[in-house]
């Protein structure tokens, strides 16, 4: 019985590749499997508002309020999501939906918010979908809304689980997926419980290039073959890692797919360069300091001009002298956002 008016919401975190996903196939499958963790603070929070029609309606029949305020400029995005799902999710045009969202981050701040947006939204259409379905099981009810979150944006498939979550299917990851995400729920040594994620805002405002057309510029390329073998080799060293703590290890990988991601934009044709001259500056810094002080941090970017320095909880406060000290400087205002791993979406 559906009911004539509800409303649900959800807080969903963005989260930060470790192995890149960058190339995907037809219906949002990725050419290769990634693992991320799971943020705690860079977070989407949605309240989906639902009231039933006389008759369902011929098109989607939503408004969308981003931080208060009506933007008309981010339904498209909503309107292809929904229709991309509609054929799970079959009674989506028997409601009206007002959707009230907002980020924890600051607006065009280079983060991305799709992973968390979608991710917080699909959540929300998955109460509606339980309502209806009042005997779904809780897996079951996680299963389909990371289902959806990669329909609406690839990477968002990873934020519906908490911790280290991994999307694609994988020869050494049993139940591993194209379709969904899948917590990594194996083996993890002590040093990585509570990672840390300081995100220096190097460059805000829009990307020239869209991860869409990034990922389409993977069709053809020279070098996607043995890029996509490289990352299925990769998380494979990665598991390896995680049970043992090799954090030498765990940074040589983690940049490596870092800089490869990039090394993928600047090889494509079109070829293009999201990073920006103070990327280069702290990665510079990063392998000083390492070198020097011999604090294992490393870094990771995203399609961006970001810089990720992911580092065991226990160097937090060397790190923090060294981002105060040396890259404040080159973020964009000074601005930068402590994380850590974080233990996925929360209701209400
Ligand atoms: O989820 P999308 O389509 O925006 O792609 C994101 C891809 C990267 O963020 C660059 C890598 C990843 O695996 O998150």
């Amino acid at each position: 019985e559906k009911k004539a008016e509800g409303k649900s919401t959800w807080k969903s975190p963005s989260n930060i590749a470790l192995v890149k996903y960058w190339g995907k196939k037809e219906n949002q499958i990725p050419a290769n499997p990634s693992i991320s963790f799971t943020l705690e603070h860079c977070t989407t929070t949605t309240t989906l508002e639902y009231r039933l029609l006389d008759k369902k309606a011929k098109d989607f029949s939503f408004d969308l309020l981003f931080e208060g305020k009506e933007k008309e400029s981010f339904k498209p995005k909503i309107t292809t999501f929904l229709s991309r799902i509609e054929a799970y999710l079959p009674f989506l045009k028997d409601y009206h939906f007002k959707i009230s969202t907002s980020n924890s981050f600051p607006h065009s701040s280079g983060i991305a918010s799709s992973a968390s947006g979608m991710s917080a939204l699909a959540l929300c259409l998955m109460d509606i979908e339980k309502e209806l379905n009042s005997g779904m099981k809780e897996a079951d009810y996680f299963r389909k809304a990371s289902f959806l979150s990669r329909l609406g944006s690839g990477s968002a498939c990873r934020s519906i689980y908490g911790g280290l979550v991994t999307w694609g299917q994988h020869p050494r990851i049993p139940n591993s997926s194209d379709l969904y995400g899948l917590p990594y729920s194996y083996d993890l040594h002590p040093v990585f419980r509570n990672y840390q994620d300081t995100i220096l805002l190097v460059h805000k405002g829009e990307k020239t290039v869209s991860s869409t057309a990034g990922h389409n510029l993977m069709h053809g390329h020279w070098f996607a073959n043995s890029r996509f073998e490289q990352a299925n080799a990769n998380l494979s060293r990665l598991q390896e890692v995680f049970k043992t703590g090799d954090l030498d290890s765990f940074i040589t990988i983690v940049e490596s797919e870092a800089l490869t991601l990039h090394a993928m934009m600047m090889s494509s044709e079109p070829y293009f360069i999201l990073m920006k001259p103070n990327t280069l500056h702290i990665i510079e810094r990063i392998w000083a300091f390492r070198k020097e002080q011999g604090v294992p941090v490393c870094f990771t970017l995203d399609a961006g001009a970001n810089v990720h320095l992911l580092f065991p909880e226990s160097e937090k406060e060397a790190v923090d002298q060294f981002v105060q000290n040396e890259l404040v400087a080159f973020c964009q205002k000074g601005q930068y956002i402590c994380d850590q791993i974080g233990m996925g979406p929360k209701n209400g």
